[in-house]
């Protein structure tokens, strides 16, 4: 069995953060920048095993063309500046997502720093660029028809077995999902994932979440009672002993 949490993060807010300051939208992707770091290093210590950050979704080529590149440049920075302290972390870095347009510099920036850091076994963590749920599903669905014989329409469990395989293999499901920025929405993050997923959503602007706030989500996740569509443990109890 899996060892160790799955925590998701919608990191939300970066926007408004900045423009409530009188400052340009990128200073809130750079005070985001400083929340990965806190939330990465404080991970490990609270049981988390697997996280993964929506940093950019395939939605969010809507936005102005300069504000795209400049995220760009801020991921291609964040991966060169953090690679060492990520290793010395113990944390293995992977992108997840679309990589066919992603700028061919941030892609040789996601290349070495996978390879550095490929060997970490406290934190995997995931950042989620150019992401799209639905895509991927998509996607891991035509793989998994394509794999069957043309004969043979695969049954609603051999293809739900295989996605299962496709998308939650390695990662598992996510435990706890989080959302800042006081948004409650899923936003084609994660959804097979998460179909269990404890959800999370906060107030609390992106560049403003500490390690006081990722306490915080795990106290409240752990008061959770998670029944998986089964019942409370105690009901299940009285159950077997009404037999
Ligand atoms: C959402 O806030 C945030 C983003 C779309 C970008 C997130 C990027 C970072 C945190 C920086 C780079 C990431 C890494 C992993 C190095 P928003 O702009 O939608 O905020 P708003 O809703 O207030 O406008």
């Amino acid at each position: 069995m899996r060892k160790g949490l799955h925590v998701a993060i919608i990191m939300d807010g970066n926007g408004r953060w900045a423009t409530w300051r009188g400052l340009p939208r990128m200073a809130g992707h750079r005070a985001g920048v400083a929340a990965v770091r806190r939330v990465v290093e404080h991970a490990p210590a609270l049981g988390i095993r697997w996280l993964t950050l929506y940093a950019f979704s395939s939605d969010n080529w809507r936005r102005p063309a300069d504000e795209v590149e400049s995220i760009f440049w801020l991921m291609r920075a964040y991966l060169r500046l953090e690679t060492g302290r990520l290793r010395q972390h113990g944390a293995r870095l992977e992108i997840i997502g679309r990589r066919d347009r992603l700028p061919n510099l941030l892609l040789r920036e996601i290349g070495h720093a996978e390879n550095a850091t490929a060997e970490g076994s406290r934190l995997h963590l995931r950042i989620a660029i150019d992401y799209s749920s639905r895509d991927t599903i998509t996607r891991a669905v035509a793989r998994a028809t394509n794999a069957l014989p043309p004969d043979q329409p695969p049954s609603a469990d051999v293809l739900g077995r295989m996605l299962a395989q496709a998308l939650t293999a390695e990662s598992g499901e996510v435990d706890l999902l989080i959302r800042t920025g006081g948004e409650k929405r899923l936003s084609d993050f994660l959804l097979w994932e998460s179909a269990y997923a404890e959800l999370l959503f906060t107030d609390r602007m992106w560049p403003d979440f500490d390690a006081t706030d990722l306490d915080a989500a795990l106290a409240e996740f752990n008061r959770r009672e998670r029944r998986f569509g089964g019942v409370p443990v105690a009901t299940a109890h009285s159950v077997e002993s009404a037999r």
